[in-house]
Order: structure tokens, then C-alpha cells, then sequence
């Protein structure tokens, strides 16, 4: 059975639109834990767009689950991650101007720095993971690297046109996880998985964390919103 972590970047979105206190994402990820989540993921990206600094550290301190930190390989994040040690580092490109991650790291052309920056996180007793596209070459130059986990990226089958497109897409992520399990690594998965997508890719034999955020925080806001306004009309009725 996988393991759910629980990514908490949108409660963030919410919170920096105002440039407010509230909605507090550390809050968010305490009431995921005690819901019984497996780890809580952030994704420090450098345009700082919704989690800060502060709310890793406070999470380093707060949670007492596994924190798992998403990262481009850049100097600076390096530096912040090996001061700030999380249980898990996950490599992911990063771009400006996109919205979301748009797909897996380059890990053949890039593979002497990434293999640099996984060596210097491996050595401080993090555990590294590299997003990837689910694809046999990639994960061949991630095993080359000697990095311990991988999370294959689920995007392309999560945005199928139609049942066809997601059943190869689905297979292409069963294929790719066996072979990366032959290969010893730890095989992980996120990107666009919701309420009506999961249990196919949570089915995939080995794998062993399922990493979401979107659909998540999306359904809180709806389930929460009656609770909300009852609590708003009791006060303005009052
Ligand atoms: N895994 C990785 C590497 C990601 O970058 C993201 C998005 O931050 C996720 C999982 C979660 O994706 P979603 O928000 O679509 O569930």
C-alpha cells in the first residue's frame, strides 16, 4: 500500500494573494498529519509565490511526520537544505513563468550537477529524490547517479484526452516503475492526481509514496466552505 504525502503549497497560494497570516499552511499540515498523512511537502520555489522560508523552517520544527522538500538543484537551495536538513529532498526543474511543474528533470543532460547535488545531500543523511518523466533512459541515468529515490511524474497521464491515452499512460508508469525497482531505486509518484485518478496509479505494484497536493487543498476549501459561511451568519446574525 503507498504512503500519502500531503502537499500544502496552495494553502500558501491562498495566503499570499492578501499577504495575510491566514490561511496558515503549517496549521494545514498538522491537521493532515493528524488525519493520518504519511509526510508533508512544500515546494520552495524561487519566486517565493506561495511557501516562504519561515514556514519550512517552522514545518522542520512542527511536524512529526517526514518532511519532504521540493527544490530546484541550485546553489541556493542546496545551501538553505543542507541547513535546514529534511527527511527528503525532491529535485524538480523550475521555471518562472510556468504555473506548476511542467514536467520531469533532464537527469541525462544534466547529469554531472545533479549527480553533484545529490552527492552533497545524500552525504548530510537526506534522502533524495529526483522527479522524472516516466521514461527507461532517464531512469537509467538517475540509477547511474546513484540517487536513492525517484518520483515518477504522473502529469502526462493525470491530462489524457481520453480512456486510450490514459490506459497507455498508465502503462508507461506500471513499465517504468518495475524496471526502476529492478534497478534498487525507491519509486515515488505525484503530479495531478485527484479523487477520480489515484486508485490506478496507487494500484501500480511497488510503489511507495503518492505525493498530491492540488486536488486536496481544492476539496478542503469546498468541504470546509459550509462550516465557514454557518460560522460567518451566526456572528452577522447575532
Ligand atoms: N510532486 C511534485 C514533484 C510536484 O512538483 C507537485 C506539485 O508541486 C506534486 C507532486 C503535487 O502535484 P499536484 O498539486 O498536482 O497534486
Amino acid at each position: 500500500m503507498p504512503k500519502l504525502g500531503v502537499n500544502v503549497d496552495h494553502v500558501a497560494t491562498v495566503r499570499q494573494a492578501r499577504l495575510a497570516k491566514e490561511p496558515n499552511p503549517i496549521i494545514a499540515a498538522t491537521i493532515a498529519e493528524l488525519a493520518g498523512v504519511d509526510s508533508i511537502v512544500v515546494h520552495l520555489r524561487e519566486d517565493r509565490r506561495h511557501i516562504q522560508e519561515r514556514d519550512v523552517r517552522i514545518l522542520r520544527e512542527v511536524i512529526t511526520t517526514k518532511l519532504n522538500l521540493e527544490m530546484a538543484a541550485t546553489d541556493s537551495m542546496v545551501r538553505f537544505a543542507l541547513s535546514l536538513k529534511p527527511d527528503q529532498v525532491t529535485l524538480v526543474p523550475e521555471h518562472r513563468e510556468e504555473l506548476t511543474t511542467e514536467g520531469g528533470l533532464n537527469v541525462i543532460e544534466n547529469k554531472d550537477h545533479l549527480s553533484s547535488v545529490v552527492n552533497l545531500l545524500q552525504e548530510a543523511g537526506i534522502v533524495v529524490s529526483l522527479f522524472i518523466d516516466p521514461d527507461i533512459a532517464q531512469i537509467k541515468a538517475a540509477s547511474k547517479i546513484k540517487v536513492r529515490a525517484i518520483e515518477l511524474h504522473t502529469g502526462n497521464y493525470a491530462n489524457a484526452k481520453n480512456p486510450l491515452q490514459a490506459q497507455e499512460e498508465l502503462e508507461k508508469l506500471e513499465d517504468t516503475a518495475s524496471f526502476a525497482i529492478k534497478q534498487g531505486l525507491v519509486v515515488n509518484a505525484g503530479h495531478g492526481l485527484n479523487y477520480q485518478n489515484v486508485v490506478q496509479v496507487a494500484s501500480i505494484h511497488g510503489i511507495e509514496e503518492l505525493n498530491i497536493g492540488h486536488s486536496i487543498i481544492a476539496r478542503a476549501i469546498l468541504t470546509g466552505m459550509d462550516e465557514a459561511v454557518r460560522a460567518m451568519l451566526e456572528l452577522v446574525r447575532r
